[in-house]
């Protein structure tokens, strides 16, 4: 195979106005809402970076424990040549876990919304695996979009790995819909890795999304800075606060920027009041059981094949395949 030049696949399902309309559309509702994919600026990224090395955020140490003793039987079962398409790939820090262990991997297609840090990951892990094809792809993962033409067509198996329990943040409902999308992007010879995080005490999961150097609270308020940088807001920043809250009947954790005092925000000709105390929800994080999980994958006609977990049970890693609905 020949090494890869990095040309960046740009693909056009990520509309220039996006962050604008969802952030307009989001400040419009009663309880106000951004999605948190829009948390995951350049500075954003690098701060969830940071995130990943606290103490309190045990996930990412956990699942990374997970991958190093499952890799070699993951890639038992998955067949030579394989295309792995990561989503949500980030700092691509697990990814050569698993490459390393896969045999003869075809390509490896990282796709994330935060354009730049995405390209500047994918070069990265080009240079440490100079015979694999790297094909970035800068999209919203929740949308349609289109594998790059180097690897859609060709009959290799394709392995979709979505670690980081980003599956966490949608709701069961978008998560059964967004494992069926994936289903379709990955075509009919298909896999998924999945990394979810456990239910577990909210003593344990609280601090992990506010720790004590506010490394948390600086990621969640970057998204106002955003605002007022890329869409040209007047959000005064300091005006509001960051607030993790677990949410026991739901079984997840929530994130929230409270608003200290009431206050007006200016943004593209429209203006949001916030009373005290009002808050915008940013992101959910849902936890699971290993058998929460493998029936919300069932639903979404995903079949789990294997699945891992630490000795202290507070992440699982799973492998689900879908190969039967070739004719579907
Ligand atoms: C929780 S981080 C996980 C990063 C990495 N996969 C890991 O395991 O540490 C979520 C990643 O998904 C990306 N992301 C979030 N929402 C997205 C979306 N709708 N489309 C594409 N990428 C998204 C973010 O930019 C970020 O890199």
């Amino acid at each position: 195979m020949s090494s890869n030049p990095l040309s960046a696949y740009a693909c056009p399902s990520l509309p220039q106005d996006a962050f604008a309309s969802a952030t307009l559309e989001g400040l419009g509702r009663s309880q106000k809402i951004i999605p948190c994919a829009w948390l995951y600026d350049q500075r954003g990224s690098e701060l969830f970076e940071e995130i990943t090395q606290l103490d309190e955020y045990y996930p990412t140490r956990t699942e990374i424990g997970i991958l190093q003793a499952c890799a070699p039987l993951l890639a038992e079962a998955i067949a030579p040549g394989a295309v792995v398409v990561e989503l949500g790939s980030g700092s691509s820090r697990k990814t050569p876990l698993l490459l390393r262990a896969l045999r003869e991997p075809h390509a490896y297609v990282p796709v994330d919304i935060a354009e730049d840090f995405l390209r500047a990951s994918a070069s990265a892990l080009a240079a440490d695996f100079p015979e694999l094809t790297v094909l970035p792809v800068v999209a919203d993962f929740t949308q349609p979009f289109h594998l790059p033409p180097q690897v859609s067509g060709t009959p290799h198996p394709r392995l979709g790995f979505f670690p980081g329990s980003t599956i966490g943040n949608f709701t069961p409902a978008e998560a059964v819909r967004f494992l069926q999308h994936a289903a379709r992007l990955l075509g009919h010879n298909r896999r998924m890795v999945i990394g979810v995080d456990a239910t577990k005490d909210p003593a344990v999961l609280v601090p992990a999304y506010n720790d004590s150097r506010g490394i948390t609270a600086e990621f969640n308020l970057n998204l106002l800075h955003r605002i007022n940088l890329e869409l040209g807001a007047d959000f005064d920043v300091n005006a509001f606060r960051h607030e993790a809250r677990y949410h026991d009947r739901l079984g997840r954790i929530e994130m929230h920027l409270v608003s200290q005092r009431k206050q007006i925000v200016n943004l593209l000709g429209h203006r949001f009041s916030f009373e005290a105390d009002e808050t915008i929800h940013t992101e959910n994080s849902y936890k699971y059981s290993v058998p929460e999980f493998q029936a919300l994958a069932a639903s979404a006609g995903w079949h789990p094949q294997a699945v891992w977990q630490d000795p202290a049970g507070r992440f699982s890693v799973h492998l689900l395949s879908n190969i039967v609905s070739e004719t579907a």
